[in-house]
């Protein structure tokens, strides 16, 4: 059997064409996901393995995509620890951790316990997605979450949790590690249960300095990748709007770094050099120019990519709600088109 081409990409080996798989795939653009969306509120979407595993199927049965992604979201780990977590549709935390004793006495079960549903679903997941399309497990990386717990709710810049940062520094290092361990147990019985790839999302990355950075959100990230090293899984990085924190992230253990828009690949590649594959990176705006201009967009980043393995094809970021599943439907067409290698069929 000939190696799926998402995971031939990841490890730097040549492939029949370039992969494409899409950040949430899964979700509002598609008028299947709204339909069923109206009859479930999307926590029990998320917690109804047979729901979670219909929303991850519907992008595949629509497009050849090259790889699925589990639904669920970021901060699934974190469901039911008593912080009143919401979805509005972000996430909302009722009862954030602004204090060193509340970060303190945060603790969780392990995930079988506790997540047992994501891994349910995974392990359903496995039995129906076709062997060419791997299954791609993830969570959100310590800072991001943090992110999240401190500030309790979405916020553009996360002033309260950056300044948390500051005047907190041990308690709010407590938090990240905590966080990083919670996050290899739950990204370990991901692998287990059947995940092929293992992603971290640190959303919020771009919102630091590479001093910050280096200090605060790094040593968490690097202690989840250097566990994940067991389970032989490619590992994916998407630190969002990373571009000035490169040099870093060119030092973690991991088989793929993802890339938002601004920063074009061929850069992305001169920091992070050979022994990586890159992931990204087309505006999710392209996809509502015509036709002409949306390939134009996506000729770029395979140029920008340059002709060597190691390139999985994605947006910068996640897939706008407003967007029509037919441009999505020309963007995998016209990837696996203008990058076959005549390779076996
Ligand atoms: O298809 C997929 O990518 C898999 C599922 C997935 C979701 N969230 C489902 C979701 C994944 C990988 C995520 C990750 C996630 N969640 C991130 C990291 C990626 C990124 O965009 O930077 C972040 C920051 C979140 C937090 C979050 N959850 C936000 C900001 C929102 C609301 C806004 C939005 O983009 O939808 C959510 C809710 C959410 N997560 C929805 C979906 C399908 C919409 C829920 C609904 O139907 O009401």
């Amino acid at each position: 059997m000939t190696e799926p081409v998402f995971l031939a990409a990841c490890a730097r080996r040549s492939a029949a064409h370039t992969p494409v798989w899409i950040m949430r795939q899964a979700g509002r653009y598609l008028p299947e996901y709204r339909a069923l969306r109206e009859q479930h509120d999307f926590r029990t979407m998320m917690r109804t393995p047979e729901l979670a595993a219909e929303v991850t199927l519907q992008p595949i049965r629509r497009f050849p995509l090259d790889a699925a992604i589990l639904f669920a979201d970021i901060m699934t780990p974190l469901d039911g620890l008593g912080l009143g977590l919401r979805f509005t549709p972000g996430p909302v935390v009722d009862r954030p951790l602004t204090t060193r004793a509340a970060i303190e006495a945060l603790a969780w079960p392990p995930a079988e316990e506790h997540v047992g549903y994501v891994l349910e679903t995974i392990r359903g997941l496995r039995g129906e997605l076709p062997a060419q399309v791997p299954l791609i497990g993830f969570a959100g990386a310590p800072f991001t979450l943090y992110c999240y717990l401190v500030e309790g709710k979405g916020s553009k810049g996360f002033v309260r949790a950056k300044a948390f940062l500051h005047a907190e520094p041990a308690a709010a290092a407590l938090l990240l590690g905590k966080l990083a361990e919670l996050t290899i147990d739950y990204l370990a019985a991901q692998a287990r249960a059947g995940a092929q790839a293992l992603m971290i999302f640190d959303s919020w990355a771009g919102l630091l300095g590479p001093d910050d950075y280096r200090r605060f959100a790094l040593p968490a990230v690097r202690r989840i990748l250097e566990a994940l090293a067991a389970t032989g899984l490619p590992r994916i990085y998407f630190p969002n709007q990373g571009a000035t924190l490169l040099e870093e992230v060119a030092r973690l253990p991991l088989e793929v770094v993802g890339i938002d828009w601004r920063l074009p690949l061929s850069r992305a590649r001169a920091v992070l050099g050979p022994g990586v594959a890159v992931q990204g990176n087309l505006d999710p705006a392209a996809l509502f120019a015509p036709d002409a201009a949306l390939e134009a967009a996506i000729e770029r980043v395979l140029e920008e990519a340059g002709p060597g393995p190691g390139h999985v094809f994605n947006l910068g970021h996640g897939i706008e709600a407003a967007t029509d599943p037919a441009k999505v439907a020309r963007l995998v067409d016209h990837v696996h088109r203008r990058t076959a290698r005549g390779g076996t069929p």
